[in-house]
């Protein structure tokens, strides 16, 4: 446990905790953060998870919204919040100061007054990304206004800054050189007007920077200049040498701010991590290389060539999060530090910290079951796939691909992946291991090597509703196969 979280009294403890600071302060470090996504069909309770920021020495969090739960969690935690607009929020915070001075009425100087220490607002995530094909192009910048002057009217301006978290391709570079940087030209003057807002109210350039993106849509990206070994063939820029992808990109958004005057704007790395399954390159050894990497980077306190210093960062993420959209890749539910259930991954020294990652305390498991193939089921019955393939549309096969954690199970095991996924995501219910028949409940671990096959743990009574969605996933089930049954006939 970092020995600045707060935990045990006495002088002995207040001695250790200046002399931590005090170390920080001498290394010029930058707090570590900790982005909280909640995307998940069984999320840790919110108590929970304030206590495994504390308990692992984070100091801030960023969240994608200000969901009540969440917030009151965090209130007297001590934890500096960066609260989030979502994007579809923004058209409405664009057009009417009356929605935006309610949304930091509601999700603002309520919870500070409840002892919540808010400092950022972040405005709309990675709004610019090519993949929303221009939709909050229009709304971005005056939403970021309206919320600015919310800000001011309920005199909130001086301790809470505004940002708008904005992925690494709002910029780009024509050569491998940062000083060739600039923002992208069919955005150019977009980013300029909040650029310039940003730094005429005191706020803060997020930028999210992903080396494992790189590697990912690009198979010849040198994989060593996405970790922080070294690089065979580091970029010569000037008098400055880059031997790894973080530093290139974050000097290429420098260059792109001081080439249009504000080259001293402070900026934060709103994302930075490494999944660990879904693809070839994700996994925990390499997960582990670039976390480990990176948070000895920063601990240095050095900065980047253009931007010495301490660097102000939120790794993503925290936990595992399975309701995430698989359209960038099947990685996508797998950025976690943790697991969905809080369980460390792999050992990961944060900041000064020298302790390893704590995992989750108090965690309520369902019971020891899972639900498989019946050894008796024909592979070859036709009626198999259709099986298979609507456990995997509703639950999560995302570990399952080509050189993934579960990639090496034979069919049998795969299909039992597939089945148990859907039992655990619909809370073990019975109806939920049928599959025409094909599938039987087991209290014997299927889980083999790197493969887990996970039990879901307790979600609170606010989320009711599940039973619900079972009965729903039940009937949709049997629709199918009265469908298949109806087509074998004719
Ligand atoms: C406060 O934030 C929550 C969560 O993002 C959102 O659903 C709600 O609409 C916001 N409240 C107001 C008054 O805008
Ligand atoms: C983006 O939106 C425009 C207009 O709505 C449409 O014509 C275009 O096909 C879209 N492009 C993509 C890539 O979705
Ligand atoms: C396992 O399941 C996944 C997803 O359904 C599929 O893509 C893969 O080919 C399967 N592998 C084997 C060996 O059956």
């Amino acid at each position: 446990m970092g020995s600045w979280s707060g935990h045990g009294g006495g002088a002995a403890a207040v001695v250790l905790v200046v002399a931590v600071l005090v170390t920080w302060a001498a290394a010029g470090v930058g707090a570590i953060g900790a982005n909280w996504g909640t995307q998940a069909s069984h999320p840790l309770p919110p108590d929970t998870v304030v206590k495994m920021l504390k308990g692992n020495g984070f100091q801030k969090v960023k969240l994608f919204d200000a969901e009540d739960g969440t917030m009151s969690a965090l209130r007297k935690s001590g934890l500096e919040v960066m609260v989030g607009i979502p994007n579809d929020l923004l058209t409405t915070m664009a057009t009417s100061m009356k929605a935006a001075e309610k949304w930091v009425d509601k999700n603002v100087s309520n919870y500070l007054n409840d002892g919540c220490n808010i400092r950022y607002v972040a405005v709309g995530n990675e709004p610019f990304l090519s993949t929303y094909n221009g939709s909050f192009l229009q709304s971005t910048f005056p939403a970021l206004r309206n919320i600015q002057s919310a800000l001011v009217k309920a005199g909130l301006s001086n301790q809470i800054k505004v940002t708008v978290p904005q992925n690494a391709d709002v910029y780009q570079t024509s050569t491998s050189k940062p000083s060739d940087g600039d923002f992208r030209t069919d955005i150019h003057d977009r980013m300029l007007e909040i650029v310039k807002f940003l730094s005429d109210n005191g706020g803060a350039f997020t930028v999210n920077i992903y080396p494992f993106i790189s590697l990912y849509i690009e198979p010849n990206f040198p994989k060593d200049y996405a970790f922080f070994e070294g690089a065979a063939s580091p970029i010569v820029d000037g008098s400055a040498t880059y031997t790894n992808m973080f530093d290139a990109n974050h000097d290429t958004l420098i260059w792109a701010l001081k080439k249009n005057g504000y080259g001293n704007l402070p900026i934060i790395i709103g994302e930075i991590g490494w999944p660990t399954d879904g693809d070839v390159n994700a996994n925990a050894q390499f997960a582990r290389l670039f976390n480990q990497g990176f948070m000895t980077h920063i601990a240095t306190g050095r900065g980047t060539p253009m931007r010495p210093g301490p660097i102000d960062a939120y790794l993503f993420s925290l936990i595992d999060e399975d309701e995430k959209s698989i359209q960038p890749g099947n990685f996508e539910r797998h950025w976690g530090i943790f697991t969905y259930d809080g369980l460390p991954k792999y050992e990961l020294t944060l900041g000064t910290a020298n302790s390893q990652l704590q995992r989750a305390s108090g965690v309520k498991y369902l019971e020891k079951k899972w639900c498989v193939l019946k050894p008796s089921a024909n592979l070859n019955d036709a009626k198999l796939p259709d099986t298979v393939s609507y456990a995997c549309s509703m639950a999560d096969c995302t570990s399952l691909g080509y050189g993934t954690s579960c990639g090496g199970l034979d069919t049998r095991s795969n299909i039992s992946y597939a089945y148990n996924s859907f039992f655990q995501k619909n809370d073990q219910d019975d109806v939920a291991c049928g599959f025409s028949g094909f599938a039987t409940i087991t209290g014997q671990n299927p889980s083999t090597g790197t493969c887990r096959f996970g039990i879901m743990i307790e979600v609170d009574s606010a989320f009711s509703w599940k039973p619900q969605r079972v009965k729903n996933n039940y009937l949709l089930m049997l629709l199918l196969v009265i469908v298949h049954l109806c087509l074998s006939f004719s």
